[in-house]
């Protein structure tokens, strides 16, 4: 387990993955109420970052809003090509996300990999692209199920990482998400341990390809199941940076207490 040295730890990064919720007008609404009860609330965004991740369609009306308002919130795609312009129907460039203003981008989000068979391979070629364009890649990795009962909880996650990276320069500005697939809308969320358990693995990995000094500077994010209710015993674990937060992120109030963890984490 890293040790934690205060001086030099991670600006916690809190994320509402928003999957196929809420259209352009709604994610205005939503944005301006998440700023207000953030602002209210006396946030310091300086301790904690939040972002979220709007469907494509809402991106420019969230850049414009963030923009106008000089809001102190990051916001980025759900996914990205790994092709940098052409014929690919339906896709999204890096370049776009970039010019959006886009600091981070989901990659290989579970649903991506099992509902449109996004491979290892793909997911390093989409992380190699967004980082060309300046974009930092959020890169998701978890177990199933039956991975879990299999292979124990890190060997999947750590396997998919390292494929991740496989593409990627010693200098990267990386996120990772450790999302158990098990754990994801079903409600039950993994133990801080087991997250905690499978962040440190995960850190080794980015030590093992892109060497210490990334890896202690790469935060790495929980993501299944997180509630304003467990998102505290997460946080307290030394590798865990962060959440990406799904379901709960839906909700203005709920995400707010989320990102304010501190208030109710002791830390
Ligand atoms: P839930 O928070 O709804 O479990 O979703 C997690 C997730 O998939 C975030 O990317």
């Amino acid at each position: 387990m890293a040790a934690v040295n205060p001086v030099q730890r991670r600006v916690p990064l809190i994320a509402g993955n928003w999957k196929m919720n809420l259209d352009h007008l709604q994610s205005i609404a939503f944005v301006q109420k998440l700023a207000w009860t953030l602002k209210d609330a006396s946030h310091d965004f300086s301790a904690v970052e939040v972002a979220v991740f709007p469907p494509f369609t809402d991106l420019r009306s969230v850049q414009t809003l963030v923009a106008a308002d000089k809001l102190p919130l990051a916001f980025g795609g759900q996914d990205v090509s790994e092709h940098e312009s052409g014929a690919y129907t339906g896709e999204i460039a890096a370049a776009f996300l970039a010019a959006l203003e886009c600091r981070y981008v989901i990659i290989g989000h579970s649903e991506r990999r099992t509902l449109h068979g996004e491979t290892d391979e793909q997911v390093a070629g989409k992380v190699a692209a967004a980082l060309a364009h300046g974009v930092a890649p959020i890169i998701c990795v978890g177990e199933t199920a039956d991975d879990l009962e299999k292979h124990g909880a890190s060997a999947v996650p750590v396997a998919q990482l390292r494929t991740a990276l496989s593409r990627v320069d010693s200098a990267a500005d990386i996120v990772v998400a450790y999302e158990p697939v098990w754990a994801i809308g079903s409600g039950q969320a993994a133990t801080p341990e087991q997250a905690e358990q499978v962040a440190a693995a995960l850190r080794g990995v980015v030590a093992e390809v892109l060497g210490e000094e990334v890896a202690a500077k790469t935060r790495i994010l929980y993501g299944g199941s997180v509630k304003s209710g467990n998102i505290a015993g997460f946080m307290r674990e030394p590798n865990v940076d962060g959440a990406l937060v799904g379901g709960a992120s839906l909700d203005v109030a709920e995400f707010a207490a989320i990102v304010r963890y501190q208030k109710h984490v002791g830390l």
